[in-house]
């Protein structure tokens, strides 16, 4: 382990995009599909992880969704969250802000009910046991109807306490910002943060990104690294404070590259950008190593990783407070690894 890997793996750091359902990893498939009398065609972890060759995101969907077939009770959902909260936690996480996908689970049965107790359960005890807040983002599924998703923020308002904001995710292509404006403009309203996957190079990416940040008016944006196509949307973006939860490893499996020249414009310009890991059992990173990665790619110095962490606490739902504690945390982590303060912190 080199030095940098040891600091990024260590220093405090808020994870703002990563699905729970690609926490999957395929060994706790097996446990889960022998504890619920699942069939699954592959037999061994290997022939599992042959599967993943993926070259975009269409293809990272068709098997990603297929492999939640195991996951069926609120235990099931539990340990998928739990398992992946001890790894996060020795990777550096202190706070993180999880995407989970209801709407996978109630399309074939599962009722909402046992998926978020499930979840919530685990962020409880990671707060107990490992000293991590971890709140839930529902995210709908931008394939399906917009009246879907509005039945979904329905359903979900009996836990609203439970979570912090909405998302959405899945396929981008022919599934714009604007089919779901009025349901995000309904979550807006019932309190919750909003944020939206724009992912990369799609079909239309730049006019998605505007929408987002001028018509639904998001808080953050999941991947968005688009925008450094038009300087004019990145000025806006900046002024506006807002978060772009950048996840390089994921980049790299559903496009040809990390997007590291992108991710580090926006960071040398000021923007609110951090790295994250999106799917980590499917793409072979968790933060610390999305952290690493990314720093050996694009040639980051320490005080970088430590720019990085910053933002990503000032991208968080976090009051102000617990923020600025937060940040202080990783400034004393710089600190004591004698590793200089960005200029801006
Ligand atoms: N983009 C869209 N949908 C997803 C992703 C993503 O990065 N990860 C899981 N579902
Ligand atoms: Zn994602």
């Amino acid at each position: 382990m080199t030095d940098l890997t040891a600091f990024a793996h260590g220093l405090p750091k808020a994870e703002l995009h990563l699905h729970l359902e690609g926490t999957l990893e395929p060994e706790l498939k097996f446990a889960l599909a022998a504890r619920n009398g699942i069939p699954l065609t592959e037999k061994t972890v290997d022939e599992v992880k042959a599967t993943y060759d993926f070259t975009d995101l269409t293809s990272f969907l068709a098997v990603y969704y297929p492999a939640m077939q195991v996951l069926q009770t609120a235990d099931d959902f539990f340990d998928l969250a739990w398992a992946y909260l001890q790894r996060a936690h020795a990777q550096g996480v202190v706070h993180a802000e999880m995407f989970f996908d209801p709407q996978a689970h109630t399309s074939r049965g599962v009722p909402f009910a046992d998926v978020v107790t499930g979840y919530r359960r685990a962020a409880v005890r990671a707060q107990d046991e490992l000293g991590i807040s971890a709140e839930l983002i529902l995210c709908f599924l931008r394939d399906f109807s917009a009246e879907y998703a509005m039945a979904t923020l329905m359903e979900a308002l009996a836990y609203k306490s439970w979570i912090v904001g909405v998302g959405l995710d899945s396929d981008e292509r022919g599934n714009p910002p604007e089919k779901f404006a009025a349901v995000f403009a309904r979550a807006k309203a019932e309190g919750f943060f909003l944020t939206m996957h724009c992912d990369i190079d799609q079909v239309g990416s730049i006019d998605n990104i505007r929408t987002v940040l001028t018509g639904i008016e998001v808080d953050r944006i999941d991947h968005g690294t688009n925008i450094v196509e038009d300087p004019a949307l990145v000025a806006l973006a900046i002024e506006k404070g807002i978060g772009f939860t950048t996840c390089p490893v994921s980049n790299s499996f559903v496009t040809e590259q990390m997007k590291s020249d992108e991710i580090v414009a926006l960071l040398r310009q000021g923007a609110r950008v951090m790295v994250n890991s999106d799917d980590p059992a499917y793409f072979g990173a968790y933060i610390g190593d999305n952290y690493v990665a990314f720093a050996e790619k694009a040639e980051l110095s320490a005080t970088d990783l430590v720019q990085l962490a910053i933002n990503s606490f000032e991208a968080s739902w976090l009051t102000a407070g617990r923020r600025a504690a937060y940040i202080a945390r990783v400034e004393d982590f710089a600190t004591a690894a004698g590793v200089p303060l960005p200029a801006r912190a």
